[in-house]
């Protein structure tokens, strides 16, 4: 299932129950404007050569020329969902630690105990770049089917030169945005975690910068401190990656200063993160990706998504699918974590997936709205109203997604 660029098609989905896309201009949004979405009743959208042409009532089209036609009736039309972060290399799974933990085990104890991350990096290593490349694109037509039309992945299950590059290939090849997580454990070849960043910073970064996006750390006790995260990002920086960080997940380590110290895209996870966390990010430009799955997954608290929200912080939701802490590729699940867990509003929700997300890709001129010039990327919901992506809990309400003006799923 490759998603298709169209070839010069006019592609009209019409009769619509209703189309929904966030109202307000620019990214990221916060406050009123996150809150606020457009919704047209009896809608179209039509769309030419992969980019939406017009939307709006039936009442208003006024069509000329040739179209293929899909017949909307008994839908809702969303922007194709954004996930702005996840784990989609790796080979392997850890079904095992899940029923361990199941029973009681932690996710930090399996992790000290050389499991978890380091787990999933033994089975990566061996997979070679064939394995990779096909589990990679066996999670992005998971995400695909749950409505993702972009995608970033991260590498950091490799740890060694090769891996994490031949990681970074193999998103790219998906069609994913690859960030490079070089920093998210030290592998058991490595002295320390400040040895392991000179191999990094020496042997790796310059050739993973051509290749990815992004970079990322796991700023935690048991990875990285905030100093040997300020080193690796401030070179990441330096070879043009944007920066961005995992903190607060389980201990406030000072992950969020450094993220607005740099001026990173985003800072994720902010499970453990108070008040003052809180204000500093209701005033800065940094993004704050909020992963309900992970918190759900692993039996953490949530993050303090409406006080960052109420603060008027940016705000963006993403799975952070992978084996250890989210083995969830759904973002209408993770829209209903939001709005049930969060205290986000589906329409909070909405826009937190679509073109905030796009902006800590820096993609938001381009996805995450269904407005005339952005990429014809289309999830039609088998619901009377748009507000069934989150309220319909892990149902099947991604009913058919298109990509570039083509249709690359059906349910
Ligand atoms: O974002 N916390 C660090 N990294 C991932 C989990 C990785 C794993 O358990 O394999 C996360 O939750
Ligand atoms: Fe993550």
């Amino acid at each position: 299932m490759t998603p298709s660029i169209a070839d010069g098609r006019r592609l009209l989905i019409r009769d619509l129950d209703q189309l929904a896309t966030p109202a307000a201009a620019g990214a990221p949004l916060r406050e009123q404007e996150l809150g606020t979405v457009e919704v047209i009743e009896h809608a179209y959208v039509l769309s030419t050569e992969g980019r939406i042409e017009s939307v709006g009532t039936m009442r208003e089209l006024d069509l000329a020329g040739e179209v293929e036609e899909l017949d909307g009736r008994g839908m809702c039309a969303i922007p194709g969902l954004v996930d702005c972060h996840t784990h989609t290399c790796f080979a392997g799974d850890r079904v095992e630690e899940f029923s361990l933990r199941a029973v009681g085990a932690s996710y930090e104890e399996l992790h000290a105990a050389g499991g978890g991350i380091l787990a999933t990096v033994r089975g990566t290593r061996a997979a070679g770049e064939d394995g990779l490349r096909a589990a990679v694109q066996r999670h992005r037509d998971w995400m695909l089917q749950a409505g993702t039309t972009t995608f970033e992945g991260k590498s950091g299950y490799g740890l060694d030169r090769d891996t994490e590059l031949a990681s970074l290939r193999a998103i790219r090849q998906a069609g994913g945005v690859p960030t490079f997580l070089g920093a998210h454990a030290v592998p058991p070849e490595f002295e320390s975690a400040d040895e392991y960043l000179d191999f990094l910073l020496d042997e790796v970064l310059a050739e993973a910068a051509k290749l990815a996006d992004a970079a990322d750390v796991f700023v935690e006790r048991g990875a990285f401190d905030v100093e040997q995260a300020r080193r690796y990002l401030t070179e990441a920086k330096r070879r043009g990656l944007a920066v961005r960080l995992h903190a607060d997940q389980f201990t406030e380590a000072g992950g969020v200063e450094l993220a607005i110290e740099l001026g990173a895209r985003s800072v994720d996870h902010l499970e453990a993160t108070g008040e003052q966390g809180v204000r500093a990010l209701g005033k800065a430009d940094v993004t704050a990706v909020l992963l309900p799955a992970s918190a759900l997954f692993l039996n953490r608290p949530m993050p303090p998504a409406r006080s960052l929200v109420d603060a008027g912080a940016a705000v963006a939701l993403a799975t952070d699918f992978n084996p250890g802490s989210a083995f969830c590729e759904s973002l209408p699940v993770v829209c209903s974590l939001a709005c049930t867990q969060l205290g986000l509003s589906p329409a909070e929700a909405l826009t937190a997936c679509t073109v905030n997300a796009a902006h800590v890709l820096g993609r938001a001129d381009r996805n995450g709205r269904l407005a005339v010039g952005y990429d014809a990327d289309i999830v039609l919901l088998d619901a009377p109203d748009w507000r069934h992506l989150a309220y319909h809990l892990a149902g099947p309400v991604v009913a058919v997604v298109i990509r570039d003006g083509a249709e690359v799923w059906r349910r």
